[in-house]
């Protein structure tokens, strides 16, 4: 499985994104990549991406996959913001921001990844009838999320956007639902216009 594992620095020309696959998904944050995995195994005509910022986390997920034949994985060494200008606009399917660092306390807010600012970018690198599906066991956070994007006429709630996906759990939710969190999940889809 070549190529499978990039790392990029924020500096280069858009990913070239390989033709050929029903659809396209990023799990964005993808940590120790149970979701990713989980998803590239059940659907094996999907191009499935995972970024995250922790190389170590990314090459254990690059062996996993390999050791499971999945060769519809790709693994991407880079930070959200920096991601951005790399992908093209209008190719992702579906955008996942699963359980997302909560940074809880007041005044480490500020390093939390989702914003406006961010969900309105992501919505440009969506198909038309793309989807956002963002996931917390952190309530205030959950609350959070659903104030950054009520502003943003690029997106409506669509509970349909995961229906394929709804009983897969991320590492960290895993974690939760075994000390008795539950982790709340958002759908969106986006709309035609775009702000
Ligand atoms: C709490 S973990 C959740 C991982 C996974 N989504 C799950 O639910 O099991 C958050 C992950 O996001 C990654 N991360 C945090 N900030 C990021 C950023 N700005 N860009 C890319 N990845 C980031 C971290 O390295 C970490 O692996």
């Amino acid at each position: 499985m070549p190529d499978t594992l990039s790392i990029l620095t924020g500096e280069y020309e858009r990913l070239r994104l390989a033709a050929g696959h029903d659809a396209i998904e990023l799990d964005l944050g993808c940590g120790k990549g149970g979701y990713l995995l989980e998803l590239a195994r059940r659907f094996p005509d999907r191009l499935i991406i995972g970024a995250d910022v922790m190389l170590g986390r990314l090459r254990k997920i690059k062996r996993k996959a390999e050791r499971r034949g999945l060769d519809n994985v790709m693994l991407l060494r880079v930070e959200a913001w920096s991601l951005l200008p790399l992908l093209p606009d209008g190719v992702l399917d579906r955008i996942h921001i699963l359980c997302p660092d909560p940074w809880p306390k007041a005044r480490h807010r500020a390093h939390r990844l989702i914003t406006s600012e961010l969900l309105g970018r992501l919505a440009g690198k969506l198909t038309a009838t793309g989807v956002l599906h963002l996931a917390t066991d952190n309530g205030p956070y959950l609350e959070t999320m659903r104030a950054a994007i009520a502003p943003l006429a690029s997106y409506r709630e669509d509970r349909e956007g995961i229906r394929d996906a709804v009983e897969i759990q991320t590492d960290f939710e895993r974690g939760f639902a075994a000390r008795g969190v539950a982790v709340g999940h958002l759908s969106y889809r986006r709309e035609e216009q775009l702000v």
